[in-house]
């Protein structure tokens, strides 16, 4: 059965499983997008009419669902839908760029100021919008509402969009900022002392940075193992900080992991993989996971750790997943 969308004044006819925001793109409408997966959420619309599928509001906040949001990108309509984008301020806030500065060769520190404290655990993401649409997403790596700033690492890459918009932004500039969503955060759960594993590959370690501090911010007294992943030994960052840390916590240890690297330089050299799996804790009901960055790796090590013994739900994973462009088919 084939679905009607109307559009403002306009009126769509969506294909046989196309989502509304192939629909939508399809017939020249520009909508934010960025994962096409039902992660990043700047797709989000909102049904003025016609019933919304389950899969277009999973993981949604439940304020969302009030609101009759969903996601464009994972809603396959059963039936005639009219769809509006949401208006701006009921979803997002306007964030200024306060701080850049270049951690390692393409990594860089964003700070964004908010109008109001914004509530947000440290390890969520946020997608930020550019006045064009652009929407991409990055981890939170501090805790904004006690800092009254957001911090991000940035990945420059040399075709990026985002990274480019980024990289030429001026302290001042105006993004949009929506979120806070994701599930890689500290909890303590009233006890502090199990296990905690951070593994995360290039500024997978953006997330993990943030649950770290807030773990010994809220004094977790078990032993915690961060595990920072990169290609080269220049795309290590905050490795000085992250020493100076592990220094001060004797529960923390640090392991940089360096695939391309040299013995005897003080990090692994080798797959982060492998060190992470030589580290496992004998209590392995008890340990928790945290997995963030290159999809291939997020997945790859959730199934080994998994294989090894660790509990389903207590392995936490953000894959960045790359933005999709849209196919446009005539
Ligand atoms: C939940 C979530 C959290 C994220 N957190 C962060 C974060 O904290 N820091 C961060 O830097 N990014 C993060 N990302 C990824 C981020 O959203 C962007 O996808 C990324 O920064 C590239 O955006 P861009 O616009 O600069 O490049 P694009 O214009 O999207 O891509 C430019 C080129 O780079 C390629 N490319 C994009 N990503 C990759 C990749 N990972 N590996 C190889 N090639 C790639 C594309 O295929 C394209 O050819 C996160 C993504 C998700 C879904
Ligand atoms: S959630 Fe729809 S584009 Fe990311």
């Amino acid at each position: 059965m084939s679905a009607h969308i109307g559009y403002g004044n306009a009126q769509f006819e969506a294909r046989s499983d196309e989502s509304v925001l192939d629909c939508l793109t399809r017939n020249g409408v520009s909508v934010p997008h960025a994962c096409r997966s039902g992660v990043c959420q700047s797709c989000l619309m909102h049904a003025d009419e016609g019933q919304i599928p389950e899969a277009a509001q999973k993981d949604l906040q439940p304020a969302y669902k009030k609101q009759d949001m969903f996601l464009a990108c994972q809603c396959r309509p059963e039936g005639d839908m009219r769809v509006s984008l949401p208006e701006h301020g009921l979803l997002d806030i306007h964030a200024i760029v306060s701080a850049k500065e270049m951690l390692n060769h393409n990594v860089m520190r964003v700070r964004l100021l908010t109008p109001t404290p914004y509530e947000c655990e440290p390890g969520q993401y946020i997608t930020l919008l550019n006045a064009d649409g652009l929407a991409r997403s990055y981890s939170v790596a501090n805790n904004p509402d006690a800092d009254h700033f957001i911090e991000l690492h940035v990945r420059l890459f040399k075709d990026g969009a985002m990274s480019a918009f980024l990289a030429g932004a001026n302290l001042g500039d105006s993004l949009i900022v929506r979120g806070p969503a994701g599930k890689c955060f500290y909890v303590a759960e009233g006890q502090r002392d199990y296990p905690l594993m951070l593994a995360g590959t290039g500024t997978g370690l953006a997330p993990l940075y943030g649950i770290l501090r807030a773990a010994l911010a809220q004094g977790h007294t078990g032993p915690i193992h961060l595990f920072h992943g990169v290609i080269s030994e220049g795309d290590l960052y905050l490795d000085r900080a992250l020493q100076d840390l592990a220094a001060q916590h004797s529960n923390l240890l640090y392991t940089p992991c360096v695939l391309n690297g040299t013995d005897g330089k003080g990090y692994f050299a080798g797959e982060i993989e492998t060190a992470v799996m030589t580290a496992v804790p004998a209590e392995k009901d008890s340990a928790r996971l945290f997995l963030c960055g290159a999809p291939e790796f997020v997945n790859g090590m959730r199934r080994k750790a998994f294989l090894a013994g660790l509990s389903s739900k207590h392995i936490f994973a953000d894959p960045f997943l790359p933005a999709k462009p849209v196919a446009i088919a005539a």
